[in-house]
């Protein structure tokens, strides 16, 4: 297997009173990824973090901040949050009414750009972009809310983006977002995902404070991926 996998966790929920500290732990713990869920309450029934925060946190690190936009509309926000240190920026087609235009706004502020489909999204929004998308996320959950359970279907959706993103020749991500688990995610691994967000498995609850809590999350999700 020559595919480099990445694990991406996705600080919803990390401790935010302490949040830069978390973002150093769980980096040194083997994590590869910044997660930044950015939920605005209209396109999705939940209220997160905005581009403040994001911008708090690029100083404190050197990883890969991967911006996941859940709101609507989306464009206004998006030069805010490359202004704020973001590397890669995502968002869902239903949120934009001009998707090519979305994209090319992401390329232009600097950033690498990405399109995200819920579990009922259907692939064909990747038809005409595939040449301008360096990430494909997969919703395996409805976008909301962290600790919810796998979709199983999102197997069968993770093989056919795979055989998309083999067949464009193309260096594209395929991210997997939403209940993964120690067990689950070599399962994942093997339909084709190649970069894993895990929030709640990892972080446990936001309530937790032992700075080492993920440290053996972590190598057991490595040492799944191992086996993958
Ligand atoms: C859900 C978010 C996810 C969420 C994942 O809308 O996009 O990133 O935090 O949380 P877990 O891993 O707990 O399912
Ligand atoms: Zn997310």
């Amino acid at each position: 297997m020559s595919r480099q996998f990445r694990i991406a966790p996705s600080i919803l929920s990390a401790n935010f009173a302490k949040l830069g500290q978390e973002v150093n732990d769980v980096i040194a713990s083997g994590t590869d990824i910044v997660h930044f869920d950015v939920m605005d309450n209209h396109y999705v029934p939940n209220l997160t973090i905005g581009p403040l925060v994001c911008e708090s946190l690029r100083p404190v690190t050197d990883a890969f901040i991967d911006v996941h936009l859940m709101v609507k509309p989306v464009d206004r926000i998006i030069p805010d949050f490359a202004k704020a240190g973001a590397n890669m920026i995502t968002f869902h087609p239903e949120a934009s009414d001009h998707i090519d235009r979305t994209l090319a706004l992401i390329k232009e502020c600097g950033c690498k750009a990405g399109l995200v489909f819920n579990p009922a999204t259907s692939l064909s929004y990747l038809d005409h972009v595939m040449d301008k998308v360096d990430m494909i996320l997969l919703m395996s959950v409805n976008p909301g809310f962290g600790g919810q359970k796998f979709i199983p279907e999102t197997l069968n959706k993770i093989r056919a983006v795979r055989q998309r993103i083999d067949a464009s020749g193309r260096d594209i991500w395929l991210e997997v977002d939403g209940g993964v688990k120690v067990d689950n995610i070599a399962e994942i691994a093997r339909a084709g995902a190649d970069v894993f967000v895990a929030g709640s498995a990892i972080f446990g609850s936001p309530k937790d404070t032992d700075p080492n809590r993920y440290d053996t999350v972590v190598a057991a999700m490595r040492a799944e991926l191992a086996k993958a």
